[in-house]
């Protein structure tokens, strides 16, 4: 599968690129908005299956495209690669909390989540997911958490369970449509709180669900 990381030049979609390279995926190409930078970032993980590419250029002929770009940008660059990636399944992992100092990380205001508003951009299906993957855990050992995902499109949400499968220790689960991720990109607010009080890494695991 032929997977592409928008924004891969940061810390998930970096790690994502990595730990996909490790996993066997014959070919990742990490995007960023600058060639160069993305070369650069893919050169850095030594792996012959990964390369590097502006966002445009990244998504094209990918199976599987993923938005991981900082969340006030995932808009912006859905819209920026709408043409090239036409109906190629786009996964987003954005989560658009916001902080207040003292008190803590809050969920977006927004009525619809952002993945939503990014499915309104552009023709492609969009799943949602790997919000409550922290970056740290896409290592060697994968982490002994769950990966929800939603979406509309059953075959997008296939390809997608079946990627962010790979990356974790327990399972990938349907989270149903993709209004739920009005509630996985509320969720990483959760996280991030827990994260900063108990100085761990949080991650979810389902219980009850064979
Ligand atoms: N970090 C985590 O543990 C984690 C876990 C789950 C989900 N997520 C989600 O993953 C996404 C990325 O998180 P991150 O921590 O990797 O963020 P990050 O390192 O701050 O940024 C990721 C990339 O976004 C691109 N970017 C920044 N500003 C931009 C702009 N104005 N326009 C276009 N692209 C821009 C940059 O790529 P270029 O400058 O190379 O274009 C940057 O390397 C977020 O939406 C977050 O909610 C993160």
């Amino acid at each position: 599968m032929k997977v592409a990381t928008l924004g891969g030049t940061g810390s998930f979609g970096h790690a994502l690129a990595q730990r996909l390279a490790a996993l066997g995926e014959d070919d990742v190409v990490i995007g960023s908005r600058d060639a160069g930078r993305a070369r650069e970032a893919a050169a850095g993980l030594e792996s012959r299956n990964v390369s590097g590419a502006t966002n445009e250029d990244a998504v094209r002929g990918a199976d599987l495209v993923v938005l991981a770009v900082k969340a006030d940008a995932a808009l912006d660059t859905a819209r920026g690669v709408a043409t090239a990636l036409g109906s190629t399944p786009l996964l987003s992992v954005a989560s658009a909390i916001r902080f207040e100092k003292g008190v803590g990380a809050f969920p977006d205001p927004d009525e619809l989540s952002l993945a939503e508003r990014v499915q309104g951009v552009v023709d492609a299906p969009v799943t949602a997911g790997l919000h409550s993957i922290a970056a740290a855990n896409l290592d060697e050992a994968p982490p002994q958490e769950d990966a929800l995902v939603c979406g509309d499109d059953a075959d997008a949400k296939q390809l997608t369970l079946q990627l962010v499968g790979k990356l974790v220790a327990g399972r990938a689960l349907d989270a149903g449509p993709l209004a739920s991720a009005r509630a996985l990109e509320g969720l990483t607010a959760v996280i991030v709180n827990l994260n900063r009080r108990y100085k761990a890494h949080a991650g979810v695991r389902i219980t009850g669900v064979e």
